[in-house]
């Protein structure tokens, strides 16, 4: 998809790759939020430091912009490791695989993003290098053909989705540890915007700050980049410093409602209760009807409106609740709403 100007995208675009390096924590004590996951890896990572082991191999999932990455780079610092990066996509066949891990030294760490895009054959030869640090192929042909097992360097995988769902049983077997990202409240958005602007050097009241945290879809990408933009618009329009009524300018002049909607959820939210009734609709008739793609929806739009509670998934598709009809201000009959009661007790049963 080519780049536009949009705020709400999948992947990182040319802006952030400027600031990320420098706004992204180093440590655990910097890292806000996600403390569960916090407390989980500071017990695993001590333990294995005290065994002088190697760390587990750890699993990472959660929406585009949560904090993965950052999380793996956090892990390999804490071990004291070196991190290796890759991506699923990026390793097309089994030998590239087996390349890698055979560079890799005792306890480093290897980083596989978008780890549900790795092809099958590649899949493969990871079991094994996972389970016994080893890699089996087969010598020759026909007959006098050999299985051989090469060793190799007890290492830590760390893989990162964006959709859990879309791992296979046997490699998500192989993780010893799991973690799911949530999306962060806008109290620790609020930190990481405070962090982030005396990094950046920006002059932003709390207040404003508060007006962004919660307009970032819990997302601290979103954050960082909504804090640059409006940044921006304070130099043009203002004095340089953020104020609440400049960063609530900025917001309308970039279409981002106060609950940090833009359009294409609009479009979505629209085309539910509009063009099929409420719902429920699938995600590919969805998908057509929106023109954004699948993945885009699923992993981009749909984490923050299941959370505010906009929209249900049911086994036959996606369903507006009430509180979208209120938000875009259309009708509601009566009848709809009571029909709509038996979604909000299953509210985030669809999330992965
Ligand atoms: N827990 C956090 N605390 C502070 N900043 C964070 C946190 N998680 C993410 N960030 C910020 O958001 C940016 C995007 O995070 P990243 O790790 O690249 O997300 P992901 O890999 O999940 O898409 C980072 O550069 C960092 O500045
Ligand atoms: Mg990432």
């Amino acid at each position: 998809m080519a780049e536009d100007n949009r705020f709400i995208t999948s992947t990182k675009n040319s802006s952030d790759l400027e600031i990320e390096n420098s706004l992204r924590p180093r440590s655990m004590e910097e890292y806000v939020g996600q403390e569960k996951i916090k407390q989980t890896l500071e017990v695993y990572i001590k333990a294995a430091k005290k065994r002088n082991d190697t760390l587990d191999h750890v699993l990472l999932y959660g929406p585009p912009g949560l904090g993965k990455t950052t999380l793996s780079h956090i892990i390999a610092n804490e071990m004291g490791s070196q991190l290796k990066i890759t991506s699923g996509p990026a390793i097309e066949h089994a030998a590239d695989l087996a390349a890698i891990v055979t560079n890799l030294n005792r306890g480093d760490v290897l980083f596989i993003d978008e780890i549900h895009r790795l092809n099958k054959s590649v899949e493969e030869i990871l079991y094994p290098a996972m389970e016994d640090f080893a890699l089996d192929f087969i010598v020759g042909k026909g007959p006098s053909a050999k299985n051989m097992r090469l060793k190799i360097q007890p290492f830590t995988l760390i893989g990162a989705t964006t959709r859990a769902g879309m791992i296979t049983g046997p490699l998500r077997d192989r993780f010893g540890v799991i973690c799911r990202l949530e999306l962060y409240t806008p109290k620790e958005l609020m930190i990481i915007i405070k962090r982030s602007s005396k990094i950046l050097n920006i002059e932003i009241d709390d207040d404003a700050c508060l007006c962004l945290a919660s307009r970032s879809r819990g997302t601290p990408r979103l954050a960082n980049r909504l804090l640059k933009r409006v940044r921006d618009f304070a130099e043009v329009i203002g004095e340089g410093k953020i104020t609440k009524s400049i960063a609530e300018k900025s917001l309308k002049l970039m279409e981002i409602d106060e609950l940090g909607l833009d359009f294409v959820d609009r479009r979505i939210l629209e085309s539910i209760i509009k063009k099929f009734g409420g719902g429920p609709v699938g995600l590919d008739t969805l998908s057509a009807a929106t023109g954004e793609d699948n993945a885009t929806i699923e992993d981009v739009y749909e984490p923050y409106l299941l959370q505010l509670g906009f929209i249900a998934r049911t086994p036959r598709g996606r369903v507006a609740l009430e509180k979208a009809y209120k938000h875009l201000k259309i009708d509601i009959s009566d009848e709809k709403k009571k029909m709509l009661e038996i979604y909000k007790t299953e509210e985030n049963n669809g999330q992965n």
